[in-house]
């Protein structure tokens, strides 16, 4: 890994949770006469490149967005694809980003509509890599943000436990994330779709207009340039 942070970048200002909607494989691959899913496996270069940039940078989260509970309305052989692709990917890349020092997490809905591989991956993926403390690599997968609030208040109501903004937080699906402080979306689309509204109340949106598959180091390093450059009032003056 090269260490080539730019020198704008201020050290002592990095954001500590980054998190990346991961958008644009399709129009990716449409735009190059190939299949949709031809986008999906130009994404996984991107998502390296990202976790690369996150260690170089020393962020110390980075959650993407890979397949949302809205994602299932896709034609069948897409989610099938997806599914796969996820499992294979874990076990492609499972090994360096452990020697990395990377742990990686899954943050979503673990039900019966995922097929039992990929659960078995995500479990041992996680298992190998749970005592690392670089980065948290937090993989959101048929994750959505309602369902998660949906999810914590249920719990909460079966406790009997009084709601409050602390004992909601730490009923999300990880409560060990903290906020998000940088929110990236690709693809030139302006929206959130679901993705960590909880834990982006005071987050800085950044929109980049490149495809997922053209996102790397370079986008991730001119993304937290523009953060520091945010003036995060919280409310305050
Ligand atoms: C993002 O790319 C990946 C997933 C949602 C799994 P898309 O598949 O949404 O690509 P576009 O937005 O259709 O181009
Ligand atoms: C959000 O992208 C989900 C992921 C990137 C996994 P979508 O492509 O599903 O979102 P919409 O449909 O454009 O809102
Ligand atoms: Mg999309």
């Amino acid at each position: 890994m090269e260490d080539t942070v730019p020198p704008v970048i201020d050290p002592r200002r990095v954001p500590i949770h980054v998190a990346c909607v991961m958008d644009g494989n399709g129009r990716w691959a449409n735009e190059r006469n190939l299949v949709r899913t031809e986008g999906h496996a130009a994404g996984e270069q991107a998502l390296v490149d990202s976790v690369d940039a996150a260690l170089e940078l020393g962020v110390k989260w980075l959650t993407v967005y890979a397949f949302s509970t809205e994602n299932w309305r896709r034609p069948v052989s897409e989610v099938r694809y997806l599914m796969n692709f996820n499992e294979q990917l874990l076990l492609r890349r499972r090994d360096e980003l452990n020697d990395k020092g990377v742990r990686i997490k899954f943050v979503g809905r673990r039900d019966w509509r995922i097929p039992r591989r990929l659960l078995k991956r995500i479990e041992e993926s996680e298992e190998l890599t749970a005592t690392n403390d670089t980065l948290t690599l937090n993989i959101a997968f048929n994750y959505g943000s309602r369902a998660e609030i949906v999810d914590a208040v249920k719990v909460l109501n079966a406790e009997g436990i009084e709601p409050t903004e602390a004992a909601l937080s730490a009923r999300m699906y990880d409560p060990e994330m903290p906020d998000v402080d940088l929110w990236i979306r690709t693809s030139g689309e302006y929206r959130i779709s679901n993705f960590l509204l909880w834990q982006s109340a005071y987050a800085e949106f950044v929109f980049v207009d490149a495809f997922w598959p053209d996102f790397g180091r370079e986008q991730m390093f001119a993304a937290v340039a523009e953060f520091q450059r945010r003036n995060r009032r919280f409310g305050g003056l």
